[in-house]
């Protein structure tokens, strides 16, 4: 079986990538990399063809490490997985160079007007590879197994700063004036899947918050951001007690332009965080717990494809819970994992018409993997693990989890590799608690394990009577609490009850973007026009699509504010990142 991942066209039986050296000149005005990549192979070559991912590339020459030409053909793309590259390698071949150029609407990129900075002076470009976008920037074999190091070198306007998710070697300017230009040196010494691979160039300083943690983001926004995020040192301390040594050495963060389109990304090196985490009271910090996590369960130990993504998000959640318990205590952790619950209740009902795509394990050939993207492998992985660690207990759990990352250290793994391991270490442990049914059912289990928790069942009880809380117990309430209750509301609710939450709680006017998104979703689904100018708001000034998707889709229900959703995204589709418009488009119809 050639094809471990329905969507790469790597071909096991040709050479394969070890390492990689790149060089890339950044054009703000043609919003285009001007690149050059040679490929190292893993041993030579035994002559033949050699099939790399590309998307919208267009390729200038290819040779061999000796500048000799080769034949090469650039297929006709295919919607999901781009392009072909079909280079013909000769026998001995230690690798190839590839010279070409990214396209102004490369997938994995976004170019910002400097209108659309903080600073509004700087034009800012930033990358996001995962799913499989790598490709839009790099041709490559675009797969999780494929492991590759690299060097690069980014020559960018010398006023701006280049960021990679990699060691910085240094920087060095070049010329005065308005050409003037900079070379930021990079060079990543441990071997990544390519959807780890990430730039960012833009107006950006930094700020130490440890010996090994730094975060990076527009000077108007570094000093809040280096609040917020002061944390990181102590989840990164957690996350060594359970899973053993960081083993990336720099920690760093950037604080990513609104349009962001998710909420973090577990870049290795240089975490992206979305601005919206920057709530003033660090109550979003579960997500660079989360990102933080994946330095062992994802970024260590890799899912081969996007068939087996529950290995790495559901492993994640269940450590960024574990760290938000350790530091927090366990109210908190019952919490998220309640939102959390709901949260996959929502994607079960989402996916109504298409179970398969509640498996943990899914079949995806021929599926966007952007497009299947869900809570399921997040919370059904989680709730799975959970339902593990209560049959065995926590110790043997975790050594369990040891013996994973143990295993599959800066490798790659599915889901039959973890039920192997967990057969070899806990014999019966899978049949106990019907792991079948598990990774290859739809919805969940019916005994699954329920998190518990006495202001959890207080929030729930008050919601499922869609009751206005007194102000004496909600004034107590943490942002998880609203958000849960807002969440568990059932919708529609009466005009009443939404005026009443408003006015009592300034729900409008929230400050965290969690409890707002929330808010405005049960606000639109019941049909409540007086947040609608607060909705298009926040449409055309973030681009995170958890809060997009829900709000479109609010907008998209009800008959009424249906033709406002078109023109709102005609409007501001434009500011998104081009995942966003292609996922939100989607949901258009
Ligand atoms: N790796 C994901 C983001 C992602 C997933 C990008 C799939 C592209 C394709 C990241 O770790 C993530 O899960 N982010 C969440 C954080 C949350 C679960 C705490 C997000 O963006 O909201
Ligand atoms: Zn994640």
């Amino acid at each position: 079986m050639p094809r471990r991942d329905p969507q790469s066209y790597t071909d096991d039986t040709q050479p394969l990538t070890r390492s990689f050296d790149w060089h890339a000149r950044v054009d703000f005005d043609s919003r285009v990399l001007s690149c050059t990549v040679t490929l190292t192979f893993t041993e030579p070559a035994r002559g033949g063809p050699l099939d790399l991912d590309t998307r919208g590339l267009g390729i200038d020459r290819v040779e061999d490490a000796t500048g000799q030409a080769l034949a090469h053909t650039l297929h006709a793309p295919d919607p999901i997985l781009g392009q072909r590259l079909a280079i013909t390698v000769p026998a001995g071949a230690t690798g190839v160079r590839i010279v070409y150029r990214t396209s102004p609407e490369a997938s994995a990129l976004q170019w910002l007007a400097p209108e659309q900075t903080l600073g509004k002076e700087q034009p800012y470009l930033f990358s996001q590879c995962q799913a499989i976008h790598a490709r839009s920037v790099v041709p490559c074999q675009d797969t999780p197994w494929v492991r590759q190091t690299y060097t690069a070198t980014l020559d960018v306007p010398a006023t701006l700063r280049g960021v990679m998710a990699a060691a910085s070697l240094g920087r060095e300017e070049r010329g005065t004036g308005d050409g003037a230009r900079a070379l930021e040196r990079f060079a990543m010494p441990q071997p990544i899947p390519p959807y780890l691979f990430a730039l960012a160039v833009g107006d950006v300083v930094s700020r130490d918050l440890s010996e090994r943690c730094r975060v990076w983001a527009e000077p108007a926004q570094i000093e809040a951001a280096a609040w917020e995020f002061a944390v990181v040192e102590e989840h990164l301390r957690v996350a060594e007690q359970l899973f053993g040594p960081y083993d990336w050495e720099r920690c760093d963060l950037l604080v990513m332009p609104p349009s962001f389109p998710y909420g973090g990304m577990e870049n290795p090196r240089l975490t992206f965080l979305t601005p919206s985490l920057l709530a003033g009271d660090r109550s979003l910090v579960n997500v660079l717990a989360h990102e933080l996590a994946h330095s062992w369960t994802g970024n260590l130990v890799t899912s081969t494809n996007a068939e087996h993504f529950w290995l790495n998000e559901g492993f994640t959640v269940f450590a960024e819970r574990r760290i938000v318990e350790a530091l927090e205590g366990e109210e908190l952790g019952a919490l998220h994992a309640a939102l959390g619950y709901e949260r996959l209740q929502q994607a079960f009902a989402q996916h109504a018409e298409h179970p398969e795509l509640t498996h943990l394990r899914t079949h995806l050939a021929g599926i966007d993997p952007d497009l299947a993207f869900s809570a399921v492998p997040y919370e059904k992985g989680y709730l799975f693990l959970k339902s593990l660690e209560a049959a065995v207990g926590k110790k043997r759990f975790d050594a369990l989890l040891a013996a994973w990352l143990g295993t599959h250290r800066f490798g790659a793994a599915t889901t039959d590799d973890f039920v192997a391991l967990v057969e070899s270490h806990e014999p019966g442990l899978l049949d106990r608690v019907g792991a079948s049914a598990w990774l290859d059912g739809p919805g969940l289990p019916k005994d699954h394990y329920e998190p518990q928790s006495k202001r959890l069942a207080a929030v729930r009880e008050l919601a499922s009577h869609g009751a206005v809380p007194a102000t004496e117990l909600a004034s107590a309430w943490s942002p998880a609490e609203w958000q849960l209750y807002l969440e568990a509301m059932p919708k529609p609710q009466p005009h009443e009850v939404c005026r009443a939450l408003d006015t009592t709680y300034g729900l409008t006017s929230s400050k965290n973007l969690e409890i707002l998104v929330s808010w405005l979703v049960l606000a639109c689904e019941s049909g409540y026009a007086p947040v609608l100018p607060r909705v298009e708001e926040v449409l055309g000034s973030i681009g995170r699509m958890k809060y997009l998707k829900p709000l479109y889709r609010s907008l998209l229900r009800r008959e009424e504010t249906r033709a406002l959703a078109r023109d709102l995204f005609a409007r501001h589709r434009g500011a998104y990142h081009p995942i966003a418009q292609q996922v939100v488009g989607g949901m258009m119809g």
